[in-house]
């Protein structure tokens, strides 16, 4: 057994400065110029504990540690999704994390789906509070971080603090983490540190190297062994044409060797992949790259953890995110199969029971798309990959009858085609490539989605109105009675009965007419003339008479559980309406 280097991946929201504190840190490496100061690997840079401990110089002597670990393996994971791609079985391909967040913004709806999926994954991270330099007054006084941030005038100096301490308690609140800045934390298994740092002028790097170190030894380091002579293990990136090489995939390896010649089984929608390494390619080091036109060099083998290019005749179908495992011994060969397969059978779901419909371009998101959802308490009926299919669609639909609101796809990263969505029918399909826009978008459309239902449910009861005949407007004495009313309050409607405060059905609404225009309806305040069936003006009722829409027992019910879309006038008038019913039935509407 020996200890291979740290996989350490750079996460947070976009434009925080992922890839600019990787810049930082490959340049920093350069720039101490220790022999092998850094490796270059496909996707990932690696970067060993003497040039760490050249960085960091005194900050790791001052914690009093003995660093075995070999070294850091950055993972440049360009874009939000590729984060979600780099699983391995259970969880993240990551040892650790730095999640940045850049000091002037704070929290950002990315950041907050970043630590729920290091959370779903057990993977600790630290905080990197970046882009420290355009807090307005920042100046480089000190190398040392801690040392600059005291020496700046207290105004500032209080600036910091307050960003900082608006970090740490967004984290408590929403996710009941502790978390301090990284020399006031007393143990980092209870407190994320948070490195003030930037990536455009350095300050706080060496700290972030250290605070990483550190933790990683303290924690990680029996998690580091691996098995040289053990199979490959590793999870892939990327797939791509390479100019000269054809059909390649980037394969980031946790685990084992990979040699030339090796059979690999990698994981697929169908049956598992077969196929054999025919070439394994590293980058150029950076002098070569200069008089060679090639940036791959052939290499015969490469030990975890590392990133590399493999050709392999027959993997064209490989997709980001799929597991890959090498067979050393053949009689291994169906086992490893089966455990591949298995990999995959674990994330991708299907259930005979009700939920929604989700669908990503990679097992990585399904997974961290899957335990977002169930976080959130959404019910799944069918998670898979790929393309959307009539069966998706079908699945989807069958919620329909029970809860319309559950009759959608959620796709990630996959836009859906015209024919998919000529055929979608009442499914209704989401897609987006951030995950929390995803179900951000699924909840404003339900929102909007049960509003109309309801509304819908509104057009097809009695509304609570009560209308008053006024003195000196009887156009017509019967029938049908025409008379000038008032809407004293709520809406009255053609169709609807009226009854006296007695809870009498006298007569019916015919018509409703405005300026002699026929209307449908009227609201309160209106004076309008109103045709009624079946009455005489001075026997049953006479002018001056207050009128109640007669609302049936049913629609009363049906309006007390729709009682937000109701106005305030409406919900009072309901109130007296059931006040008088209950005279004679004092249960009515219970
Ligand atoms: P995506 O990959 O698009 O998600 O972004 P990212 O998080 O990798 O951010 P990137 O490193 O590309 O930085 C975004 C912008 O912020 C760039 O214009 C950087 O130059 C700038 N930037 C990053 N870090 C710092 C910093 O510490 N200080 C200042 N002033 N600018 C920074
Ligand atoms: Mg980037």
């Amino acid at each position: 057994m020996a200890i291979r280097s740290l996989i350490c991946s750079v996460l947070g929201h976009v434009d925080h400065g992922k890839s600019s504190i990787l810049d930082k840190i490959r340049g920093t490496a350069i720039t101490a110029k220790e022999a092998g100061g850094i490796t270059q690997a496909i996707g990932a840079s690696i970067i060993p504990l003497d040039t760490i401990k050249k960085i960091c110089g005194d900050l790791i002597k001052a914690t009093n540690m003995k660093i075995t670990i070999p070294g850091l393996l950055f993972v440049d994971t360009p874009g939000h999704a590729a984060f979600t791609s780099l699983r391995k079985r259970g969880g993240s391909i990551a040892d650790i994390a730095i999640l940045v967040i850049d000091i002037n913004e704070g929290f950002k709806p990315q950041t907050e789906e970043a630590i729920e999926i290091l959370r779903n994954s057990k993977t600790p991270f630290v905080i990197a509070a970046n882009k420290v330099d355009l807090i307005s007054g920042w100046q480089q006084k000190h190398k040392n971080i801690i040392q600059n941030i005291g020496s700046l005038n207290s105004e500032i100096f209080a600036r910091i603090e307050q960003r900082l301490y608006e970090i740490v308690g967004r984290l408590s609140e929403k996710f009941s983490m502790n978390s301090e800045r990284f020399d006031r934390v007393e143990d980092y298994t209870k407190e994320i540190a948070i490195v003030p740092c930037s990536a455009k002028t350095g300050d706080g790097i060496p700290e972030l190297l250290m605070v990483i170190t550190a933790l990683a030894q303290r924690y990680l380091e029996q998690n580091l062994q691996f098995s040289e002579k053990g199979p490959a293990k590793g999870t892939i990136m990327e797939v791509k044409e390479e100019k000269g090489l054809g059909h390649t995939m980037d394969v980031i390896l946790y685990d084992g060797t990979l040699k030339l010649g090796d059979t690999i089984v990698i994981g697929s929608l169908q049956e598992p992949i077969i196929a054999k390494v025919r070439a394994l390619f590293e980058p150029m080091p950076l002098e070569e790259m200069r008089d060679k036109k090639s940036k791959f060099k052939p290499v015969k083998e490469a030990e975890a953890a590392t990133g590399v290019k493999i050709s392999a005749p027959g993997a064209e179908e490989a997709m980001s995110g799929m597991p890959i495992i090498s067979v050393i011994d053949k009689n291994d060969l169906e086992k490893t199969k089966r455990l591949v397969q298995q990999e995959i059978e674990n994330v991708v779901m299907e259930t005979e029971g009700e939920g929604i419909v989700i669908k990503a371009d990679n097992l990585g998101s399904l997974e961290a798309m899957i335990n977002i959802l169930k976080g959130k308490k959404m019910q799944i009926r069918r998670a898979s990959l790929g393309e959307i299919t009539k069966q998706d669609i079908a699945d989807a639909e069958s919620n329909y009858e029970t809860d319309p609101l559950m009759s959608v796809i959620l796709a990630f990263n996959i836009v859906p085609s015209d024919e998919t969505i000529s055929m979608s029918g009442k499914v209704h399909i989401i897609s987006n490539e951030v995950i929390y826009r995803l179900i951000e978008e699924y909840e404003k459309w339900k929102e909007t989605q049960s509003r109309a239902l309801e509304e819908k449910k509104l057009e097809d009861v009695t509304r609570p109105c009560k209308i008053q005949l006024m003195k000196g407007y009887v156009f017509r004495q019967s029938n049908p009675a025409v008379v000038g009313c008032e809407i004293l309050m709520g809406k009255a409607k053609a169709g609807i009965s009226l009854m006296n405060m007695e809870g009498k059905v006298l007569t019916e609404i015919k018509q409703i007419q405005l300026e002699q225009e026929n209307i449908a309806e009227a609201e309160r305040g209106k004076q309008v003339a109103v045709s009624m069936a079946g009455v005489a003006i001075g026997r049953q009722i006479k002018e001056g008479d207050i009128l109640y829409s007669a609302v049936p027992e049913e629609d009363y019910k049906r309006l007390k559980e729709l009682k937000k879309y109701l106005k305030n006038d409406e919900k009072e008038l309901l109130n007296d309406i059931a006040k008088i019913m209950r005279k004679n039935n004092p249960v009515w509407g219970i």
